[in-house]
């Protein structure tokens, strides 16, 4: 092989590997062992997730990673099973947990969460998608979830 060709050989190789890459990123997808890669991240400063809807199918095995994109707020991902009575209930619990739980309480209807994440850093959660139905993501940072900084987690 002439020196010329196993350089633009070389050259296929790399460009395969950064599309190959470049699909594992973003919004998320399927990892090839049939799991959910489900990123999330906060809407720059504001108390709000971007995305505010994510989605699994049941039992399939799922991780989150949440951004935080603020830079010094502190951040929460918590999954709820039920929608605003239960995430309410538990936000009221997070923040008589206090910060040394992470806001995070011992909670029945808490399927998975993502610990309190400093501003400008990323924590991550895997767990198995619940059964299928609609579930609620907030954060139980003490305010924030009443300012709206909650999202819907539908499982089919
Ligand atoms: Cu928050």
């Amino acid at each position: 092989m002439n020196l010329k060709l196993r350089f633009w050989l070389s050259g296929v190789a790399l460009m395969s590997a950064l599309a190959l890459a470049a699909c594992g990123g973003g919004g998320g997808g399927a990892d090839a062992g049939g799991g959910a890669n489900l990123n999330v991240s906060t809407a720059g400063e504001a108390l709000q997730f971007a995305p505010a809807a994510l989605n699994a199918t049941a039992g399939q095995q799922v991780k989150v990673t949440f951004k935080n994109g603020s830079a010094a707020q502190k951040h929460n991902w918590v999954l709820v099973k039920g929608s605003d009575p239960e995430a309410q209930k538990v936000d009221d619990a997070g923040a008589a947990a206090g910060e040394a739980a992470g806001y995070i309480p011992t909670d029945p209807n808490i399927v998975a969460s993502v610990k309190l994440v400093n501003g400008g850093e990323t924590g991550t959660a895997s767990f198995a998608a619940p059964p299928a139905g609609t579930y609620t993501f907030l954060c139980t940072f003490p305010g924030h979830y009443v300012a709206g900084m909650k999202g819907t987690f539908t499982v089919k």
